[in-house]
């Protein structure tokens, strides 16, 4: 709690150990659960505090985003998701995220201007892809290409300055929709498009990943628009593991861009970002509504490690605001696309039903999730399941961004250094005989 501390200190916890009793300031949210202020915690005590998957931690004090797991509400700097998605557009939402409100109509057009102005990658990069095999997954690539913009702007190294963070933040942006686009030519072996900034951020990454040499792919306007969208559910979604991931590397002081890189790295994952390949993946082994209720039991068997890809969620306790949305548009971009009767859509919504009624799911409060629906448009639009972590991937570098910056200009900010409760050995002496329980 950094800049009115004072005046959010209103009440105290205690705590009693071994008949001492120790207090904490509790400071409340605008919103939402308060904190208890434990930073003192172990040099009053001398004992940590025990958080595996930081269930019940909050890493930071942010004014980005706000999450109401149990009543389903997901706000961007006090803006309703469904209107923003509704109303605005990426880029808009990426400066509402970045400097805290929506831009008026001029702010908008020059920091669209400034954007666009950085969508074009240095030679040299377009180079760095040929050294990676054809069958790599695009995220590898956008992990590797990411990481690597880290040793070609060197105007953009002093994190202290503001102006030097606002431009990486632009350059982030604007380039991770380039390098998914390369990322995706690249494994399917056409040759790189290059972005035209006349076309909106997702026209262009449109433009860029279906345009080829011999044809030019004409953007429809409702595909822009749900990609748009995509764009927008995903761009920010507070501190989540990949988010925490890039603050976490950014409080070493480290350069912006091998920062993202690390964020990108942690949203790859099944758990997390990942979950929109494998959900789709999951319906296509499905198969059909008939073979529901074996998945089902699957899902709900400890023995198995079989989960409902794209459903649950650690904050969710209810529909996830998101999918909501993206189930709306389904039905739109796959009648657009000519798919009248879609089978897997039709599949993802029988499993979601059975789901709901289930006792197993009601008990755990597991709803649909933003990676249930969102694989059935970017399908239908085109993109191959690979892709759809990338395009997640593109999104959060909004969110990203703006949670670097905030953590940098925080003045209380330190290097992040969780601690632990050791369980290994005690010292033991060289060349003294243990028995492994391992066999490595
Ligand atoms: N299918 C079946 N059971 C589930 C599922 C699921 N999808 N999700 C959670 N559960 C069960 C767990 O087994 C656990 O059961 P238990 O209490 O009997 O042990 C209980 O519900 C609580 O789940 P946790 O895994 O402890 O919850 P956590 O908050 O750690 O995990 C997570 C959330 C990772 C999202 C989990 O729900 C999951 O793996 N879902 C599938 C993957 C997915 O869709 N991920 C995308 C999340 S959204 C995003 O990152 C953009």
């Amino acid at each position: 709690m950094s800049k009115d501390k004072n005046s959010k200190k209103e009440k105290f916890a205690k705590l009693i150990i071994d008949n001492n009793s120790y207090s904490f300031p509790i400071y409340s949210s605008t919103e939402g659960e308060s904190v208890i202020d434990i930073t003192k915690l172990h040099s009053k005590t001398k004992f940590f505090t025990y958080d595996p998957g930081f269930t019940s931690t909050a890493s930071c004090e942010s004014k980005i985003t706000y999450i109401d797991g149990e009543k389903g509400i997901l706000r961007y700097r006090g803006y309703d998701i469904e209107e923003l998605a509704d109303k605005s557009d990426f880029i808009e939402v990426v400066n509402l995220l970045i400097y805290g409100d929506l831009p008026n109509k001029s702010q908008l057009t020059k920091y669209k201007n400034l954007i666009s102005r950085h969508t074009l990658l240095h030679e040299q990069i377009i180079n760095f892809f040929q050294g990676f095999r054809r069958d790599a997954h695009p995220m590898a690539m956008m992990v590797g290409v990411m990481g690597a913009l880290s040793s070609f702007y060197q105007d953009t190294l002093d994190i202290k300055d503001a102006h030097q963070r606002q431009e990486a933040t632009r350059r982030i942006v604007a380039k991770s929709s380039t390098i998914g686009a390369m990322a995706y030519k690249y494994s399917i072996g056409q040759s790189f498009v290059s972005p035209k900034n006349n076309l909106s951020f997702s026209e262009n990454f449109l433009h860029m990943c279906f345009s080829n040499t011999a044809e030019e792919y004409k953007v429809s306007p409702i595909l822009a628009k749900a990609m748009d969208i995509i764009f927008i559910l995903h761009a920010d979604h507070e501190q989540n593991a990949s988010t925490s991931t890039v603050r976490l590397a950014g409080s070493s002081g480290a350069n912006p861009f091998a920062c993202i890189a690390a964020g990108v790295s942690s949203l790859w994952g099944p758990a997390h970002g990942g979950a929109n390949q494998a959900a789709l993946e999951m319906l296509e082994e499905i198969g059909s509504s008939k073979n529901i209720k074996k998945y089902i039991n699957k899902a709900k068997n400890k023995k198995d490690n079989f989960k409902l890809m794209g459903f649950g969620h650690r904050v969710y306790k209810n529909y996830d605001p998101r999918a909501k949305i993206l189930k709306k548009i389904c039905k739109k971009v796959l009648n657009h696309v000519g798919i009248n009767n879609d089978p897997i859509l039709q599949l993802a919504m029988d499993l979601e039903a059975i789901a709901l009624k289930d006792k197993y799911f009601i008990e755990k409060k597991l709803y649909p999730n933003v990676d249930f629906y969102s694989g059935i448009i970017l399908k239908a639009i085109g993109f191959p399941p690979e892709m759809f972590t990338v395009i997640f991937a593109i999104a959060r570098t909004a969110g990203w961004t703006a949670q670097w910056t905030e953590m940098i200009e925080d003045p209380i900010q330190k290097i992040g250094r969780p601690r632990q409760l050791y369980t290994g050995n005690l010292i033991t002496k060289y060349g003294k005989k243990r028995s492994r329980k391992n066999t490595r």
